[in-house]
């Protein structure tokens, strides 16, 4: 499945907020219903992790307080993926693999997640979507699902470690300013 992209005829590369921004901890709000709005948000949230580019990026990154994440794991971006209101319903195993965010840019660490899960979502279409995965993209969503309840994945980490990251990115944002 594919999803036509710029319905609305325009796309736009978005700001996405860099640790420790504040607004990256709220908590996102549910989407009553899937509106143009929230389509062309979903459309500019695809355009703007592809041009990072990114694997998975959460509405709350871009400012957006609401329950939306897009993925694709692919390297030919031949598979955009858009959750909205996610919830994983069930959680198997468990399994290590470093992950990046683009909201702790040039941050890699280790983080112990749940092997396989099932995701119940409304898609861009506002459908009911049932997913069951395991792997990077289960690893994925999961990371994309914690961003809309305030969570990033050096919270996993050890408070020296997080220290350590969060001093590196004010430093990175002093010489960007
Ligand atoms: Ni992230």
């Amino acid at each position: 499945m594919r999803y036509i992209l710029g319905e609305t005829g325009h796309m736009s590369i978005l700001h996405v907020l860099h640790y420790p921004d504040p607004q990256l901890r709220i908590i996102a709000e549910p989407v009553p219903e899937v509106s143009r709005d929230i389509r062309t948000l979903i459309d500019d949230m695809l355009e703007t992790m592809y041009d990072a580019p990114g694997v998975g990026l959460a509405a709350p990154q871009v400012d957006v307080a609401k329950r939306v994440i897009v993925v694709d794991i692919t390297e030919d971006k031949s598979k955009p993926l858009a959750l909205v209101n996610p919830e994983i319903m069930r959680r198997q195993g468990t399994v290590q693999m470093e992950e990046g965010c683009l909201s702790v840019p040039g941050i890699y660490e280790p983080v112990e997640r749940a092997e396989w899960i099932k995701v119940r979502a409304l898609d861009r279409g506002g459908h009911v979507l049932d997913i069951e995965t395991d792997g990077v993209l289960a690893v994925c969503i999961q990371h994309e699902i914690d961003h809309l309840d305030g969570k990033l994945f050096v919270d996993y980490l050890s408070e020296l470690k997080r220290a350590r990251i969060r001093k590196k990115m004010e430093k990175l944002r002093r010489q960007t300013m």
